[in-house]
């Protein structure tokens, strides 16, 4: 007789791909490349690390070092993309087995000194990037503008650099505004979008608007809820151009709890957890297989992965610290929980 036996839920799906995240390096290297392997097959693998990787050589050096840590994990690269890149060091990071170059807005977020003030500054490099099918992976957001309009502030010299150059694929990172969804649909199908679970379930005032919460502060900040909404319905609507990338961004607690505080969200103890949370939530669930496992692995021009990786019905409370670094959602309760 029902109600006596509760039903267990499950939900399975083939195992999904990261497409952007910050294993960091050295010692804090091992415990998040596990982290993200226990949920992921592949992870596109952010460059900004001090030393950045810039060169081929550095590409093969860090790949070897998550796959020493992280068995089992396929750690995809990209490299730090500069205007002083030549032709010749960007084929040989082809060669190396680097899919994607990251452009950083200059003095914007963690170790992006070295970054750009224009996106046109790369364009000498377009036709190289054609070449050799690399992607750019673009953190848009404008240096130097008030922090809550720097990314829709970016979008024309995205929008024209994406339209004189249709040979190059672009992904817009972890967008955060109305005003990018909106431009990432408008522009033809060498551009997609990159979007995180934290920005599909906060806004600015979860941030600052009360107690100060600086596990929450990331960028590009969290925004509006007309742009959260938008975010939202950009995930669930089932268009190839919006796929997963947590921005998994660990900082110690220490780093976070100060006068100056790193920018970043630890949600890879949650990256699947948490979608899974949020789409069934929304009525959605049957779009979240593509969201996080089709659509990335599709404009990448990578195999889908056959795998499969299930979630059950099952509370459990998020740690208030992991490996030293205060993860998103913690002390929360999550309804879903990896199945083993
Ligand atoms: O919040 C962020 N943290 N945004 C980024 O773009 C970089 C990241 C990091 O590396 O800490
Ligand atoms: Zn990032």
């Amino acid at each position: 007789c029902a109600g006596i036996f509760p039903l267990h839920m499950k939900f399975t799906l083939r195992r999904p791909d990261d497409f952007h995240v910050h294993l960091r390096q050295d010692a804090d290297l091992p415990a998040y490349a596990r982290e993200a392997a226990r949920r992921f097959a592949r992870v596109l693998v952010m460059p900004n690390l001090a030393p950045p990787v810039i060169a081929a050589v550095d590409v093969d050096t860090y790949r070897k070092a998550i796959l020493a840590d992280a068995p089992g994990l396929e750690p995809l690269m990209a490299f730090k993309l500069l205007p002083r890149h030549t032709g010749a060091q960007l084929r040989a990071l082809k060669d190396a087995g680097a899919i994607a170059g990251k452009v950083y807005p200059e003095g914007v977020t963690t170790n992006s000194e070295d970054g750009i003030t224009d996106l046109r500054q790369i364009w000498p490099l377009m036709g190289v990037l054609e070449e050799t099918g690399l992607v750019v992976c673009c953190h848009g957001e404008k240096p130097g503008v008030f922090s809550l309009d720097r990314e829709e502030r970016f979008l024309d010299e995205f929008a024209e650099t994406a339209s004189r150059f249709p040979g190059v694929r672009l992904v817009l990172e972890h967008v955060s505004t109305a005003a990018a969804v909106r431009a990432v649909r408008s522009l033809g199908p060498n551009v997609a979008a990159t979007i995180t679970l934290h920005h599909l379930e906060i806004t600015l005032d979860d941030v600052v608007g009360g107690m100060l919460k600086p596990h929450l502060f990331c960028k590009p900040l969290a925004k509006r809820p007309e742009d959260r909404e938008a975010l939202r319905e950009a995930a669930f609507s089932g268009d190839p151009k919006f796929f997963y990338g947590t921005d998994s961004a660990p900082h110690h607690k220490g780093k976070k709890e100060c006068a100056a505080g790193c920018a970043g969200v630890y949600s890879m103890p949650v990256a699947l957890e948490g979608l899974v949370d949020v789409f069934d939530r929304a009525g959605k669930l049957d779009r979240l297989e593509d969201f996080c496992a089709s659509f990335g692995a599709d404009f990448y021009g990578l195999p889908r992965t056959t795998e499969t990786v299930s979630l059950e019905k099952a509370s459990w409370i998020v740690p208030d610290v992991t490996d030293g670094v205060v993860p998103y959602r913690a002390g929360e309760t999550m309804p879903w929980k990896l199945a083993r």
